[in-house]
């Protein structure tokens, strides 16, 4: 029997440069395939990597290493292209092999990865010195069991480095569990981390239902937006994490706890302290080790590496062959101020990427997008009347879509904007189903 598909080890990777010249090769790859390094760099990728002549685009492939055959898998690092084996021949059987190619050429190497390491610090671009000092903190925090304290604008990567974080500690095998604390209601806090016993209250389920911290045993549990975590809840999640135990709502026993705790804010929790918002002992059991994750416009070096980064992604995804980026356009991406930061960036070139033809993205892509605004007036008058339940629907999906647009994308100014509490708005946006 082969192993489990989703055990497949990291054989080591190797880099070359656009013309096909080894530049880089990771000390495990030369010892799995006993290479020497000297020998081999600034030579062509096919001296070593044999049968990959009919490659062409694909990005996962069969080839021969030292006569072993393997699995290859090219992803991009900024003009280079990395070759990470991902599976080496005696590891799995053939007709897994086979089937295992096929079912990442459907997924167009898309899907993230089940169980860990859905994230590593690699996947983290950037190499601006900013950016440099918080992935080596980061790893050196990743392997200490402490509390970490994630500050950042909205979309600077937190979230990433959450997962990168627990992918590089001794508790990458157990759960990754994210909750946002933004979108618990208050009043539904208790059942939803700590879980609940059947027939606790009614609406419960009969079986009832295992809290966050529970699934997160022995993992992480990254608790995202903790500034908008209800005041009485911060008291509540302190106990458990002071006591490290945990009872289910309606329950008798308790359970012992470990987890480790990552939280994320957009905001400074120092100043929320001062104002009597969040709770200081809460606040100092978080600030065990701070983070804080640079804003885009704070390391301007990155915005071509990224852009180039997600190009490839979404060439990816759409299957194009998307290769530069023209210089008007890098102009702008670097002049502009990226409120949004990386999740904007990220949105702003899948926008050019829905329309660039050929192999050159430029400004002229991005604004024959279609405007992201829904019906214009003229438009609307040609609509027939709808029920009023329906236009009053329409109404506010329009508000909650033009809020998002205008706070690019930062749920909690939106909310701030429509004069709604946040819980509210992720409830809408969840029912309505809007991104
Ligand atoms: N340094 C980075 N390299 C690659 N992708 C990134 C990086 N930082 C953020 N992203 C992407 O940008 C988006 C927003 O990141 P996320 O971690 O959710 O931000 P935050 O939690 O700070 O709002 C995600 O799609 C994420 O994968
Ligand atoms: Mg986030």
């Amino acid at each position: 029997m082969g192993r489990a598909i989703d055990l497949i080890e990291d054989w080591g990777y190797l880099e070359v440069d656009e013309g096909g010249r080894l530049t880089d090769m990771s000390p495990d790859f030369c010892e799995n395939f006993s290479i020497n390094k000297k020998d081999c760099i600034g030579g062509s990728i096919h001296d070593i990597i044999e049968g990959m002549y009919g490659r062409k685009r694909k990005k996962v492939f069969f080839g021969a290493i030292a006569g072993i055959n393997c699995i290859i898998r090219v992803t991009k690092k900024g003009y280079r292209d990395v070759y990470r084996v991902i599976v080496r021949d005696g590891d799995i059987e053939h007709h897994e092999m086979v089937s295992f190619m096929h079912s990442i050429d459907i997924a167009k190497m898309n899907k993230k990865r089940p169980h860990q390491n859905k994230y590593s610090f690699d996947e983290i671009i950037g190499n601006s010195p900013a950016m440099q000092e918080a992935k080596e903190l980061a790893t050196r925090i990743a392997t200490s069991n402490s509390t970490v304290l994630l500050t950042g604008k909205s979309g600077t990567g937190k979230e990433l480095f959450a997962q990168a974080i627990h992918g590089m500690s001794t508790r990458k095998n157990n759960p990754f569990v994210a909750v946002n604390c933004a979108a618990i209601p208050g009043e539904l806090f208790e059942s939803e981390l700590f879980g609940y016993e059947p027939g606790a209250f009614s609406g419960a389920k009969k079986e009832g239902k295992p809290g966050k911290i529970e699934l997160a045993m022995n993992g992480t549990l990254f608790l995202d937006e903790i500034s908008e975590l209800p005041y009485e809840a911060q008291g509540k999640l302190l106990r458990v994490l002071q006591e490290k135990e945990v009872e289910r709502v309606g329950g008798t026993a308790s359970k012992h706890v470990d987890i480790r705790i990552i939280a994320a804010t957009n905001r400074d929790l120092g100043k929320l302290v001062e104002e009597g918002k969040f709770r200081q002992d809460l606040f100092y059991r978080l600030y065990v080790f701070d983070l804080t994750i640079p804003s885009l416009r704070e390391r301007k070096e990155d915005i071509l590496l990224l852009a180039y980064y997600f190009i490839d992604y979404f060439n990816g995804r759409f299957d194009l062959e998307v290769k530069y980026i023209d210089s008007g356009l890098q102009d702008w991406l670097l002049n502009y101020e990226w409120p949004g930061n990386i999740r904007e960036l990220k949105a702003f070139i899948e926008r050019g990427m829905n329309i660039v033809e050929g192999d050159t993205l430029s400004m002229r892509d991005i604004y024959f997008a279609p405007p992201q605004v829904s019906a214009k007036p003229t438009e609307r008058k040609l609509k027939a009347l709808q029920s009023l339940e329906d236009e009053v629907k329409h109404a506010e999906i329009n508000a909650i879509q033009r809020a998002l647009e205008e706070s690019d994308g930062d749920r909690s100014i939106a909310a701030q904007k429509l004069k709604i509490h946040i819980a509210s708005l992720y409830r809408k946006i969840a029912k309505y189903n809007l991104k």
